[in-house]
């Protein structure tokens, strides 16, 4: 999986087990970023929808969520990754924006990248192949990148993963049944069928996704826009429309409390850290729209990026690093009863 702001790598056991004492069967994860907690509840049988604003995010959950592992023929799908793997690199667009100017990656991976791309663009636009081997090369560039794990910056020096070459491999598609969309969670809650399970992980700060992982937005669209500044973000990501409410202190309540009015599910599950700007009555009062409220709170090891130091956006270290310790609350609304159960089963 790639490296993400945010990721709930680490609570994904707690996640599942809640999942599973709800005794939902449908389940909707909002905010779903690399699609890890949605796939935990397609794991367990659950039919997922999984939905995010980022266009890659929306790949990965047309691989990883929409696609049943049982149907799908591997063997076509691993011929497919086998030519790509042996294609010869030509500079384009990526070698050119994220190699050259800015750098990101070497550009004899950048070069592979570039090739790769073009070809499933002009073969497999249309095919059930397209997102599984468009998600293959996202996780195959950032096994090799030379950032802390945000594309704001990149090292001063190359990373030692980065001179390793590009490998394609196997996404591992799962087994079941499910959707993935893209859109505002604002917008999209509103045309929801209801479900049993709602997960809502929203972003925690100002830091936006939009141009956090900005080369995986450009390398999944592949409209190859003009970019700006030393990071070689888009330009788009400048425009007013790309700040999502929730990055914005002033906001985001507000956002966040109209979002769980829209939501229609019997059960709420929702992400919250000590680092964030609602203050644990803020969630309980948004979240007891839902019925009974409880909350857990988990001691969640701090992203690997603040670990390692604060950097410019030249990529030099320009600071120490914080705590490495935050809480993580998990906030769980709903019928008592059911609440309970699911409190009692990560106990
Ligand atoms: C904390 S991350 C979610 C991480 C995810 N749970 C995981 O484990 O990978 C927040 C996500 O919200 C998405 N996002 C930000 N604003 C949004 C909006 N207005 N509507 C939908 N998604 C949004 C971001 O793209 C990001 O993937």
């Amino acid at each position: 999986m790639i490296k993400y702001l945010g990721s709930k790598r680490t609570l994904i056991p707690t996640l599942s087990r809640l999942g599973q004492a709800s005794g939902a069967k449908t389940a909707l994860d909002l905010f779903t970023g690399t699609t890890r907690v949605a796939q935990a509840f397609k794991k367990v049988g659950m039919n997922v929808i999984a939905s995010d604003i980022a266009s890659y995010s929306e790949c990965f959950g047309k691989t990883w969520i929409e696609l049943d592992g049982d149907s799908a023929n591997h063997t076509e799908l691993a011929e497919a990754l086998g030519d790509l793997q042996n294609l010869r690199g030509e500079a384009g667009y990526f070698t050119e924006k994220f190699c050259i100017e800015a750098r990101y990656f070497q550009p004899k991976n950048g070069e592979r990248v570039d090739a790769i791309r073009e070809r499933i663009e002009s073969d497999y636009r249309g095919t059930w192949l397209y997102y599984p081997l468009l998600t293959s090369l996202i996780l195959g560039a950032d096994r090799v990148d030379s950032t802390t794990g945000i594309q704001m910056a990149f090292l001063k020096g190359w990373a030692s993963r980065s001179g390793n070459s590009l490998e394609l491999r196997d996404p591992e598609l799962l087994a079941g049944s499910g959707e993935s969309i893209r859109g505002d969670a604002l917008e999209i809650v509103k045309h929801l069928p209801p479900v049993e399970l709602a997960y809502l992980d929203p972003p925690y700060n100002q830091h936006r996704y939009f141009s956090n992982y900005h080369v995986w937005e450009s390398l999944v669209r592949w409209d190859k826009p003009d970019t700006y500044g030393i990071a070689n973000k888009r330009l788009d990501a400048r425009d007013a429309e790309m700040k999502s409410p929730f990055n914005s202190k002033k906001t985001m309540a507000k956002a966040l409390e109209q979002l769980v009015a829209d939501l229609k599910c019997e059960t709420m599950v929702l992400s919250y850290n000590n680092e964030s700007w609602l203050s644990r009555s803020d969630l309980l009062d948004i979240a007891g729209k839902k019925g009974h409220v409880e909350i857990v709170d988990f001691d969640f090891k701090r992203y690997v990026g603040s670990q390692i130091g604060v950097f410019n956006k030249a990529g030099e270290r320009v600071g120490i690093p914080g705590a490495k310790r935050n809480i993580e609350h998990i906030v769980i609304a709903g019928e008592k009863s059911i609440v309970q159960r699911m409190v009692a089963s990560i106990k």
